[in-house]
């Protein structure tokens, strides 16, 4: 059988990963400055993580969500109190995708309605919901396309008042863009948008899956600007690479069995990584580390003439490059193996573990000042 070939790949094959780096099998070392996409929050293999995960493993794999978990409740309660949302509820579950799927059921489970507004240029996953909210036609089937989603421009209050109404059931808006090319939300706008959906019944709908888990530097991109959403969708850097995601909901809405469900979400396993990722995460300062290192980064990435613009938090940054330089991404990984993401057009993408050192974000300003000169 052949794989169904979606994914367009680099010639690598990593078979080691420790803290921010990788090796491939040949034995090359790579600077992983993309994280597998924002997924890598602690760095590959941290020895707790390994410890936790195979501790668990040596006990018990999996159960399914028919019997009493001690450990989703754990999680559940640890979540709360490190994110400052120590009065939401949580469901589990195992993808970013299945995250904002279900995000928006229930946000049209408690309006009873079921149009949602999105914002040009958002991504919020391949599932029916999620894609159709995704401002990316390619990517979008007919059978995904008969769901009722206004596209409105970011950071533009006309425009969104325009279409917001009574039949709105959710508003859903990612913390900072991350495939859009890390394009920020304005605080204020984040305030209205809070202030407009509480005076219209609909519900805001923070999809955090990229931005969160600490990578700005506050728990969840959103708390920069003080507001609290009805929903709030996570998963990427919340297992470490062991697949999680997870809903936090508003204490308001009541849930009734069997209204959201999954067979593997909220497994031993996942809930393992999960709290591993939070303790180390309070134990080595990751947080506080994300703000010291992207800070440095954004002046010293700023200070680069041929970079027309950077944008970003902690350690969620974007550049945008000329198009004549199109090719640095790919000479920083092959001429100094170094991993970043892209955007299209032409913006690289930062996305590294929290963990990052100084050091290592030197040797990323060095490469990068060479490919640019
Ligand atoms: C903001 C955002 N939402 C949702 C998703 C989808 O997550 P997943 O690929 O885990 O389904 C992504 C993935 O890149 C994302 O960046």
């Amino acid at each position: 059988m052949n794989l169904f070939d979606v994914y367009p790949l680099q010639d690598i094959t990593p078979v080691k990963g420790e803290g921010c780096y990788m090796w491939d099998e040949n034995g090359i070392k790579y600077l992983d400055l993309y994280g597998g996409h924002a997924v890598i929050s602690i760095g590959h293999s941290h020895p707790y993580y390994i410890k936790s995960l195979t501790d668990q493993l040596n006990k018990i794999g999996f159960y399914s969500n028919s019997v009493q978990n001690p450990l989703q409740e754990k999680l559940a309660e640890r979540l709360g109190q490190i994110s400052g949302y120590p009065d939401y509820q949580l469901f589990l579950c195992n993808s970013g995708a299945e995250a904002n799927e279900n995000g928006l059921k229930l946000a049209s489970f408690v309006t009873g309605r079921k149009k949602v507004i999105s914002f040009k240029k958002a991504f919020h996953g391949r599932t029916s919901g999620a894609v159709a909210a995704t401002d990316n036609p390619k990517i979008v089937s007919p059978f995904n396309a008969g769901h009722e989603i206004i596209f409105v421009a970011m950071n533009d209050e006309q425009a969104f008042n325009a279409v917001h109404d009574n039949t709105v059931a959710a508003v859903i808006i990612e913390g900072i863009q991350g495939v859009g090319g890390i394009q920020l939300p304005r605080d204020s706008f984040l305030q209205f948008l809070e202030k407009k959906c509480k005076a219209n019944g609909s519900l805001l709908i923070l999809d955090e899956i990229q931005s969160g888990y600490g990578r700005t530097g506050k728990f969840f991109a959103h708390q920069h600007a003080g507001i609290q959403p009805s929903i709030i969708t996570t998963a990427k850097g919340m297992g470490n690479g062991f697949p999680i995601g997870g809903v936090l909901i508003h204490p308001d809405f009541k849930p009734w069995s069997g209204m959201l469900g999954t067979t593997f979400g909220g497994n031993y396993l996942a809930c393992t990584a999960g709290l591993a990722v939070i303790e180390v995460m309070e134990r080595e300062k990751l947080m506080e580390n994300a703000v010291t290192i992207g800070s440095y980064w954004l002046t010293e990435i700023g200070k680069l003439s041929a970079v027309k613009e950077v944008r970003g938090k902690g350690l969620m940054i974007g550049f945008d490059l000329s198009d004549d330089k199109k090719e640095v991404r790919t000479n920083l990984l092959f001429n100094h193996r170094i991993f970043t993401g892209e955007a299209k057009p032409n913006t690289i993408r930062l996305l590294p573990s929290l963990a990052l050192t100084k050091e290592e974000a030197d040797l990323f300003i060095t490469a990068l000042k060479q490919e640019l000169a």
